[in-house]
């Protein structure tokens, strides 16, 4: 069942069927190669995509930008807070409601509030599409992980992937998991210490969708099984700072922890990576994260052509 469609709002990754999945692999791809062929695409000329990014982003907003700009449209940015009147004490609200009224195509929005996605499309009438709402979700994170997952192993159907690090606060897990629900005989292993495991919420998704899944504090006794281990990193941003500081490096993967193993996994990682991933891992090939971040370019190219409909 298709469920992506012109004109809709991606507020979460639940809204995804396997066939929208497909669908996006599919356009993703073609547009890569029309990319790499170095044709110049004009599909999205006279469209104007808004980019509203209340907190930080590098890839999110830059890769948005660049697929809009590779698609022949245009891209308006709100810009930091302080050249905005956001610095005399305006809301995200009577922001997005302004900026909404001058006729954008598509809106692109992040928040540190869960939910905030939400209530932007309930106040734009151009499409919004989450690019990330506190700790809640990140839909287009999933895509473009997923994407990645199938451009390595030709397939998603049976993979078995680890998720380490910040389960409760990373958005990218959330997401993921409900992406990855719609394939068959996936297979997930949570790994964090205790309280950093994910929330129920997320748990309950995936006992619905009867999707196998284990909780670990360790990735020594799943490594060899798993075909990816998605690394996350600590969310600072949203923990006390004295639990921050406890946790701090209480997981770390690094070039001589995964030559321990018989087999090495595909290393994935949303990025931007701190301590929890080392860069003498970036020599493995193995490590794909790179190649993961250049993905979100095609993915994203894909998601706004499906929903301008072009
Ligand atoms: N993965 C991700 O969302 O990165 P940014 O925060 O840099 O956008």
């Amino acid at each position: 069942m298709k469920t992506l469609y012109k004109g809709m709002d991606v507020v979460s990754a639940l809204q995804f069927s396997r066939s929208d999945v497909e669908l996006l692999i599919q356009v993703a791809e073609d547009l890569r190669r029309a990319v790499e062929r170095g044709e110049r695409l004009d599909i999205a000329r006279g469209r104007v995509m808004f980019t509203a990014f209340f907190e930080p982003s590098t890839r999110t907003r830059l890769s948005f930008q660049f697929a809009m700009v590779k698609l022949g449209g245009s891209v308006v940015d709100l810009g930091p807070e302080e050249v905005s009147s956001m610095a005399k004490g305006e809301t995200p609200e009577d922001t997005l409601r302004t900026v909404d009224s001058y006729g954008p195509d598509l809106v692109v929005v992040r928040h540190r509030e869960p939910g905030f996605a939400k209530k932007a499309a309930e106040i734009c009438k151009a499409p919004v599409i989450n690019a990330g709402d506190g700790y809640n979700e990140h839909p287009t994170q999933a895509l473009l992980d997923v994407y990645t997952i199938w451009r390595v192993f030709g397939r998603v159907d049976g993979v078995k992937v680890g998720m380490m690090g910040d389960l409760r606060y990373g958005r990218t897990i959330s997401s993921l998991s409900y992406t990855l629900s719609n394939f068959r005989d996936v297979e997930i292993y949570f790994i964090s210490p205790k309280e950093l495991s994910p929330r129920e919420e997320v748990l309950k998704v995936l006992d619905q969708r009867r999707v196998k899944y284990e909780l670990y504090e360790k990735p020594d006794d799943v490594m060899e099984k798993l075909d990816v281990l998605y690394v996350t990193r600590l969310q600072k941003e949203r923990m006390k700072p004295e639990d921050y500081e406890r946790l701090k490096g209480s997981y770390i993967i690094t070039y001589d922890y995964l030559k321990k193993f018989s087999r090495i996994p595909i290393i994935l990682h949303p990025l931007p990576r701190v301590w929890e991933l080392t860069t003498d891992v970036d020599v493995l090939p193995q490590a794909m994260y790179f190649e993961q971040a250049k993905n979100g370019l095609y993915t994203r190219m894909a998601l706004i052509k499906l929903i301008l409909g072009l």
